[in-house]
């Protein structure tokens, strides 16, 4: 699932100060699994060292000089065959300019017109400079080659000035990379709705009624579907700041906000996994002011939200293209039997029976514990682990159920 593990990604390092981040993406990926081939154009080098990059990869560096010694034989044909995925970070106008026109004057170069994998683009450069008409043509006809970009970011530049063309963040090149390496994986073509994150129910302007929920599991199943290769529509709630690169991500507040875009995307999608602490009740009335103390007792008077898990196991038929309908069941107490009383009331394919009774688990924490259970009651035990790793264990799931 993992969408790094052995993949071979080729860094390239072209003339920017931004390269001294190349670094850090370089060993990001490595930990992670790749096999990281840096690649570093005479211009690169002068910002950051082979060396650097060969003690964080565990590779060799390449380098224009590696093309004329004759002991990597045709150097920039092999890099660019066995490459997975190949990052320029960062690349530079002049760079990007070269690839426009296919010319071929560095090993970098080289090995991008030998390559059939797909081409991540970082730019980085002055703002004047990704603003200049020709380096807007040639991102263009890169883009419409398929070339994939992420940024410039809009920043502080090394002139001194601030503007767009700053290079984006190692984590955010790293998520692209993510993204483009899950494309081809089990849940391809698969479009599925997470939802995560606990909802607030307006009592004035300034005060809501809330829950515990942080959204990580939730994240943590989107991006984990993602890596499987899926389409995500991650809608969260703002206890999830967190946005999920790559996948549409809808900002709700409220249960209603929440039903109503889980609703508005249903007809298009395989599969809903409800992770999101959903209010049960809201405030009757939302102040349009805020409430004045009075220093006397007050009551609040509450109605039912929508159960949006449970009207769409209702309607499913309505439905035809959704296939998995997943749920969590939080629960302090006789976690089993409440968690399958809800699978079968809620029609739905599974859910993950979470135990928040204790500390190490649940709300707020980054690990998490439960059965996993489906339709025909078989559970298997998810021991204290990760949200990561739970994620993984219920996008196995959902592979199962999507291919039965
Ligand atoms: N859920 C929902 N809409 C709601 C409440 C819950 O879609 N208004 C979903 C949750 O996202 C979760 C599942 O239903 O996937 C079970 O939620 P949970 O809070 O455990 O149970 P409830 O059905 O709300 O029942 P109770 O609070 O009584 O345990």
């Amino acid at each position: 699932m993992n969408p790094f593990a052995g993949k071979n990604i080729i860094v390239g390092i072209t003339g920017s100060i931004a390269a001294y981040k190349a670094a850090e993406i370089a060993s990001v990926l490595t930990k992670a699994g790749a096999n990281v081939q840096p690649v570093l154009t005479p211009a690169g080098e002068k910002f950051i060292t082979p060396l650097t990059l060969q003690s964080v990869t565990g590779n060799h560096a390449s380098v224009d000089n590696d093309l004329w010694t004759g002991e990597h034989h045709v150097a920039h044909i092999t890099l660019g065959h066995d490459a997975d995925l190949i990052m320029i970070t960062p690349a530079s106008a002049n760079f990007m300019g070269k690839v426009a026109c296919g010319l071929g004057d560095s090993l970098l170069a080289l090995t991008i017109l030998a390559s059939h994998c797909p081409v991540l683009i970082a730019p980085a450069m002055d703002g004047d400079m990704y603003a200049n008409a020709a380096t807007q043509a040639n991102v263009e006809l890169l883009r419409e080659r398929g070339f994939h970009f992420v940024g410039p970011a809009q920043g502080h530049l090394a002139s001194g000035l601030t503007g767009v063309g700053r290079m984006s963040e190692p984590t955010e090149i790293i998520a692209a990379a993510r993204y483009i390496l899950s494309r081809d994986n089990s849940l391809k073509g698969k479009k599925i709705i997470v939802t995560a994150g606990g909802t607030r129910e307006a009592i004035d302007p300034v005060r809501y009624i809330g829950n515990r929920s942080s959204g990580k599991q939730g994240l943590a199943l989107a991006q984990a579907a993602q890596d499987s290769g899926a389409d995500v529509i991650l809608i969260k709630t703002p206890a999830l700041t967190e946005k999920l690169y790559g996948a549409e991500n809808i900002e709700v507040v409220s249960a209603e906000e929440m039903c109503n875009a889980v609703f508005s995307n249903l007809p298009d999608v395989d599969g809903v996994l409800m992770v999101a602490a959903v209010a049960d009740y809201k405030p009757q009335i939302t102040a349009e002011e805020k409430i004045k103390k009075t220093g006397k007792r007050m009551t609040l008077q509450l109605e039912a939200t929508t159960d949006i898990l449970y009207e769409i196991g209702e309607n499913r038929n309505r439905f035809p293209k959704l296939k998995v309908l997943g749920g969590f069941a939080a629960e302090s107490e006789d976690l089993l039997n409440n968690a399958k009383a809800k699978l079968k009331k809620k029609h739905l394919d599974f859910i993950f029976a979470n135990d928040i009774s204790s500390n190490e688990s649940g709300f707020e924490s980054e690990q998490n514990k439960g059965f996993l259970i489906d339709r025909s009651g078989i559970m298997r035990e998810v021991s204290l682990s990760s949200k990561q790793k739970i994620a993984e264990e219920i996008v196995t799931e959902l592979v199962k159920l999507f291919s039965e």
